[in-house]
């Protein structure tokens, strides 16, 4: 027996006990007479002390030499500490040691294994076996697991079987790039490693697993952001013989369960917005509803003065921002330039300081008058002591701006609390959307989603205006959640699948296992994938998912802790039937 308890759980109920130990040294402090040694584990810290009085010969000297991060074991008897420290668990107790082994020596940590360390993000992902010891780390994996063990238990409950499927695949097109796996049997071929496990999932759908789900992995070589990593891992679900509302009352179901089960608060049911209502409100399809400041279009009370900027925008649209009105003027050219940054992209913002006095003062006073301003003000539902910013030009755009900058003076209001909850389904998504990289449309969702009943002729004619039964669950502004109820028919199949701009040929060549199984008794079907590293982020307060994540990827795409990627061989690359070019490698 290496340990009879963890270094988390002694207090004074165990004083006298006889106890064995192990862990790491947090810290060694030498009083010359007396060392005290702070041992740790995954569940707290314990005190050990050695003196000369109590301790056999030699022991005090070998506990003074114990350096940071030696992995200990020790024997010796609960004691009563002489002074307690009531913020520890085990503050009211030490362990007298009587026997003590060094299980294995450590080099000096290149920082501190402390909740605030001195090591830099790059230093930590280097070495993050040494940062998962830090409780912050170690505290975001346990609540990741405790999030996994409730989505399975409801899950199950529900009568979902979770069943995996396979990583080595043909591309799934999902709008990102495949990362690809180069067959040693089959030269110039390849493996795709899924984006999702979407096919097979409607597969499991026609093998009649009416309830699937799983926690699965998916691969997207897409460029990194706070919330995005190259793998991550979905819940993924699917469910047969099913309508929208269906899969929406069981997946609001799983979502309040975790946010009851985890935070004992309920949410109520979600409210539901249409895509063009949040886009039009918010100008994202992923709006963030704990705090006002919505959108208030402009153009009927704007664009009949002689202010060209404005008269010539396809949209003048303004928010107002609570309590801004006190902004001095180089807070207001501060935020003007924030606007103008590349990242957001405005040419600059007009605004409207909304007095206490009931008038109103703005950066185009020329042009429009206190009247003008006021039914500004009424637009945007601004009240005395309001900023009121307004950006114009290209509608959609220009909505992306606003949104950004909403989101920008919700954070410098902490506006966004990260404990409060506020759920959100965005649904109605347009079946399509136009790139313009590429000058076609794309599914906005994926090209398994089935448009609106009734809809499907509009594909000829209006394309953009085709709506599907697509949904997304927003919790705090980040897309949490997302699905559809999928085509299950050959011939509509087909016909998205010209829309795409696929060919027959190549529909066949890509899909064809999938038009196929639609012909053996494809039940109606439909589901939705959660992203797990954002939804246990978000349960967790934060928005970035590194933390919860325990090797993450950096912000370009690299493990710098084992070097991946890295070049191979060339023995490996000529059994793959690779070659490298010069200057390649
Ligand atoms: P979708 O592409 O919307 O849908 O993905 C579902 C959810 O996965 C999360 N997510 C990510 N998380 C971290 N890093 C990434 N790179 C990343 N990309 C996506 C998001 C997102 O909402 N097969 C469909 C689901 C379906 O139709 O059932 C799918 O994958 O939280």
């Amino acid at each position: 027996m290496y340990r009879s308890h963890t270094c988390g759980e002694l207090n004074e109920s165990h004083i006298g006990q006889q106890v064995r130990l192990a862990g790491w040294v947090q810290k060694v402090r030498d009083k010359g007479f007396v060392v005290w040694i702070d041992l740790r584990d995954r569940y707290g810290i314990t005190q050990l002390v050695f003196d000369q009085e109590r301790s056999a010969q030699g022991l005090l000297e070998q506990a003074r030499n114990a350096g940071r991060e030696f992995v200990l074991q020790v024997e010796g008897e609960v004691i009563e500490r002489a002074s307690k420290n009531p913020k520890m668990p085990t503050g009211a107790i030490e362990v007298l040691v009587r026997e003590f082994r060094v299980l294995n020596p450590a080099q000096t940590p290149p920082f501190t294994i402390e909740d605030d360390t001195d090591g830099g993000e790059e230093l930590r992902m280097k070495y993050r076996y040494l940062d998962i010891r830090r409780n912050p780390v170690k505290e975001k994996l346990i609540f990741r697991s405790r999030v996994a063990m409730e989505v399975r238990n409801y899950l199950s409950g529900q009568g979902f079987i979770e069943v995996e499927t396979p990583y080595l695949i043909k591309s799934t097109p999902e709008g990102a790039r495949d990362f690809v796996v180069p067959s040693r049997l089959h030269e110039g071929q390849f493996y795709a490693l899924p984006q999702s496990p979407q096919t097979f999932k409607q597969l499991l759908m026609v093998g009649g697993m009416d309830k699937y789900f799983q926690i699965v992995k998916c691969f997207r070589d897409e460029d990194l952001r706070a919330d995005r990593q190259p793998e991550f891992t979905q819940i993924d679900c699917e469910m047969a013989f099913v309508e929208q509302e269906d899969i929406l009352s069981t997946f609001e179901g799983l979502t309040r369960h975790l946010i009851q089960a985890i935070h004992g608060v309920d949410t109520g049911n979600f409210p539901r917005m249409t895509y063009d209502d949040a886009i039009r409100r918010y100008g994202s399809d992923k709006p963030d509803i704990r705090f006002g400041m919505e959108f208030g279009e402009l153009n009927a009370v704007a664009q009949h003065r002689d202010f060209n900027v404005f008269n010539q925008a396809e949209l003048v649209v303004a928010i107002a921002v609570p309590g801004a009105a006190a902004y001095t003027r180089k807070e207001i050219d501060a935020l003007v330039e924030w606007v103008k940054r590349p990242q957001v992209g405005a040419m600059g913002m007009v605004y409207v300081k909304c007095l206490e006095d009931g008038s109103y003062k703005s950066s185009v006073d020329k042009f429009y008058t206190q009247e003008d301003l006021q039914q500004w003000a009424e637009a945007t539902g601004a009240q005395p002591g309001d900023l009121i910013c307004v950006l114009s030009g290209d509608a959609g755009p220009t909505r992306t701006r606003l949104s950004m900058l909403r989101m920008e003076m919700a954070h410098r209001l902490g506006l966004r609390n990260p404990k409060e909850f506020a759920p959100l389904w965005v649904v109605d998504f347009p079946l399509l959307e136009f790139d313009e990289e590429s000058g076609r449309y794309h599914a906005m969702h994926h090209p398994f989603t089935a448009p609106k009943p009734g809809q499907l002729h509009l594909l000829d004619t209006d394309p953009a205006a085709v709506r599907a039964n697509a949904y997304d669950l927003v919790l705090n502004g980040n897309e949490i959640g997302g699905g559809s109820i999928r085509i299950h028919d050959k011939e509509t199949q087909a016909v998205m699948f010209k829309h795409l701009g696929f060919t027959a040929e190549q529909a066949r060549a890509q899909f064809g296992f999938l038009m196929d199984a639609f012909q053996f008794g494809a039940p109606p079907h439909g589901g939705i994938a959660f992203g797990l590293d954002r939804l246990v982020a978000i349960l967790g307060g934060q928005e970035s998912i590194r933390d919860y994540i325990a090797f993450p990827k950096n912000n370009s795409g690299r493990d710098v802790m084992i070097d991946a990627p890295s070049p191979i061989d060339g023995e490996q690359l000529e059994e793959l039937h690779l070659e490298i070019r010069p200057g390649q490698a």
